[in-house]
């Protein structure tokens, strides 16, 4: 296994602002079978602080994670998401890691994250986030 791990890792090249498209992100939303919203990258990318992604080596996109902001101390990682094919093998522990990294170098003093139950042991555990108070109004019915 880990040599898989290893040879998987010396694959991959995360980059941070790259020009990704709207369906390279689509794509990649539906690997997961997530909801795929056409022009949502388009949309979305101005307002971010920045992203990260995973790519292989021949470029294409295996990873990304997002981080939205306030202009000043509060970032806010949205979206990240791993190739079913490619994930528990660190990659993204790997992309958080970074975007932790970045929102620190932008002077961001706190990192925030909500999740469904079942990755708390990705982000308490693998990604150091801890728990905190939050608060969350549904705003349409599901
Ligand atoms: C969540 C996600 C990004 C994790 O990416 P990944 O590359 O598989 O994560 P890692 O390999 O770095 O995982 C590190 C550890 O986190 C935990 N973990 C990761 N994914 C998990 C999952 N789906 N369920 C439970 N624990 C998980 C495990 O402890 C794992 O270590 P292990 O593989 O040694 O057991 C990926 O599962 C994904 O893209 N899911 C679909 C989209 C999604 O739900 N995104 C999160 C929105 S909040």
């Amino acid at each position: 296994m880990h040599g898989i791990v290893a040879q998987v890792e010396s694959d991959i090249s995360y980059r941070w602002r790259a020009d990704l498209t709207d369906a390279e992100l689509a794509a990649l939303t539906a690997s997961h079978d997530g909801q795929v919203q056409p022009g949502w990258w388009n949309r979305v990318r101005e307002h971010s602080l920045g992203w990260v992604s995973a790519h292989r080596d021949d470029s294409s996109l295996i990873g990304f994670a997002n981080l939205a902001w306030d202009g000043a101390d509060h970032a806010f990682l949205l979206d990240p998401k791993v190739r079913p094919e490619y994930q528990r093998l660190g990659i993204g522990t790997e992309l958080i890691r970074r975007a932790t990294a970045a929102a620190r170098n932008a002077g961001c003093e706190w990192l925030h994250v909500d999740f469904l139950p079942h990755l708390r042991g990705f982000y308490f555990d693998a990604c150091g986030f801890r728990p905190t108070d939050a608060g969350l109004i549904q705003l349409r019915d599901a």
